[in-house]
């Protein structure tokens, strides 16, 4: 028995962690051959739910389901443990299992006691013959008390699939109140007149099928932490000029709506890049060919019309746009060979700031790039070369953006910051606009790894604060399950972002706050001490800092009963 006891420790520790789900129904305590209750939407007929052996177990049951037409799902009456209502989870889980015979590519439903939870496209759900766990968030929705009714599957007319194991997960601990605005990130970074970002894409975290739900913790996480948000993708060519001269600013109006009701800014991202162009164009995968022969001219008229239609449609609006993305050769010893540069020459840089300013003379126009944050290296000095360049020949440009997918421990904040510095000279701001700091494999998950990641973090924070041309810092998604970096590293990296699975706040997301709150309290650089956060100007007695008197309609610094404030 001694000899045993080795073993047993780590199966109880295991156990213990994957008891954070509460299994509700797993079918067992049903008779072989039992019928359960078929839902039917829109008239829809022909289902039914069975309970037998599980497949690929048959010492366990399962609930089998089979259709011959649309619109039926099996539906449950299901029982929480005593004492709790729906509203005390987070999630709902259960087992998936298809049959070969079973059609892809339906449309998922799942609904509580008639309210929808959740309805996907037509995406692909889980492979065929393997039990898939499928997830997903409860966004609020409560029962009454402990029983409730559930609707769920796959909306198809060969349905042929089982379900198993349906469980609830609690609310995870996040780390912080997210109701609380002191333990925001946003409360903070607002009290030093700055912008902390974020991206959201479809792609990425399907966030549009969030962004109304107030009670999502998707969506929650970021409108309560961020100031600023950022199209992953609903704003590049491909996404807003489809078809050549016809424009679909459907998605990307309703992130600029969405933002505008939360007090957010919006980053346009991005109006001229060589990648995600519209296949119309036929610049081929990497961007670089000109498979329709277009002259010199032909191509000019195209990028002014996207940039100008598309400025000209958030004029006021968007007040700062990506003009320009990644022209630079990987290494930075040369320009991109992009259909623009190649067909164009590097003045296609020059006529997209002329065109984006004359459609919004008021917006803040950026050059953006990767691998550009040190102060140094070829890259970097190559992007303030032709940052240079534009400023001397009197382009309008604003600033450039150093987009930071960095991995963790590697930079050099001193030569980042004398980066930033540099082109404050120039009389550029200098943003970090895409961070994600990506961990090795073989490290997730560990704290010496998170705390080295947070410290970089903090590290980009301090320098944002430190620096008045430095007002944003926009991190590249929500949380790390869903950063872009999984797939282009192909897995080999991970976990770059400041929130872990379940929007659970990692030593980033502190060290960030941490940042934010202690140069609020105390000052840092042009930021001056206030810790009496709740106090306001006086209305009647604000100056600007050349000692002007302004009035509240007035937007930036101000000088009040002997100190700062920003106005927004
Ligand atoms: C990424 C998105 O996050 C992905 O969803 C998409 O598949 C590829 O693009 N530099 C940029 C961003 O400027 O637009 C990229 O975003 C990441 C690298």
């Amino acid at each position: 028995m001694k000899l045993r006891l080795p073993l047993l420790l780590p199966l109880c520790l295991g156990f213990i962690s994957a008891s954070a789900q509460t299994v509700i129904e797993d079918f067992e305590s049903y008779e072989i051959g039992t019928e359960m209750d078929v839902f039917r939407i829109y008239g829809g007929s022909a289902g039914q739910a069975v309970i037998e052996a599980r497949p690929n177990n048959p010492n366990n049951k399962a609930l089998h389901f089979t259709t011959s037409s649309w619109n039926a799902f099996p539906c449950l009456t299901l029982t929480l443990p005593a004492g709790t209502t729906l509203a005390d989870y987070s999630a709902i889980s259960f087992d998936l299992y298809r049959m070969t015979d079973d059609e892809d590519y339906k449309v998922m439903d799942i609904r509580v006691d008639s309210k929808q939870l959740f309805q996907s496209s037509y995406v692909h759900h889980a492979d065929v013959g393997v039990w898939t766990n499928k997830k997903y968030d409860l966004n609020g929705i409560d029962s009454d008390g402990p029983t409730f009714v559930i609707s769920l599957g796959v909306n198809t007319p060969a349905g042929n699939y089982y379900i198993d194991n349906i469980a609830v997960k609690k609310a995870a601990d996040i780390g912080y109140d997210i109701n609380d605005d002191e333990q925001t990130l946003r409360h903070w970074a607002e009290r030093c007149g700055k912008r902390v970002g974020m991206s959201v894409s479809n792609t990425d975290n399907g966030f549009w099928s969030l962004m109304d739900n107030d009670n999502n913790m998707m969506n929650k996480t970021l409108y309560r932490n961020f100031n600023m948000v950022v199209a992953g993708n609903e704003m590049k060519f491909d996404a807003l000029e489809p078809e050549q001269g016809k424009f679909n600013f459907d998605a990307a109006d309703r992130l600029v709506e969405y933002a505008e009701k939360h007090g957010m800014a919006v980053r346009g991202h991005t109006l001229c890049w060589h990648s995600q162009l519209p296949a119309w164009l036929n610049a081929g995968s990497d961007g670089s060919s000109n498979g329709n022969n277009y002259t010199k001219q032909q191509l000019l008229d195209i990028l002014k019309n996207h940039i100008t239609t598309v400025v000209t449609h958030y004029k006021g609006r968007i007040k700062e746009w990506d003009v320009v993305n990644e022209m630079l050769s990987n290494g930075g010893g040369s320009m991109r060979g992009s259909i623009w540069y190649k067909t164009i020459g590097e003045c296609y840089i020059d006529s997209a700031f002329v065109w984006a300013h004359r459609a919004d003379p008021d917006a803040l126009l950026y050059i953006n790039d990767y691998t550009v944050e040190e102060m140094g290296t070829t890259k970097g000095d190559a992007l303030y070369n032709l940052a240079k360049r534009l400023v001397d020949r009197k382009v309008p440009i604003h600033g450039v953006g150093l987009q930071t997918h960095v991995t963790s421990g590697k930079l050099d904040f001193t030569k980042v910051e004398n980066n930033v510095r540099r082109y404050a000279a120039l009389g550029l701001n200098c943003i970090f606009t895409e961070v994600d700091i990506k961990i090795p494999k073989s490290q997730f998950g560990k704290e010496s790894a998170w705390q080295t990641q947070a410290n970089d973090y903090y590290q980009l924070a301090e320098i944002q604060l430190r620096n008045a041309n430095c007002p944003n810092l926009v991190i590249w998604g929500i949380a790390d399950p869903y950063s872009w970096i999984i797939g282009e590293t192909k897995g080999s990296y991970g976990e770059p972002l400041i929130f872990s699975d379940d929007y659970v706040a990692k030593p980033s997301f502190f060290k960030l706050r941490e940042a934010y709150q202690t140069a609020a309290q105390a000052g840092i650089g042009d930021i001056t001490a206030n810790p009496d956060h709740s106090a306001e100007p006086d209305p009647d007695a604000m100056y600007d800092l050349t000692g002007r008197k302004v009035n509240s309609d007035y937007r930036g610094f101000v000088i009040s009963n002997g100190r700062k404030y920003i106005l927004r």
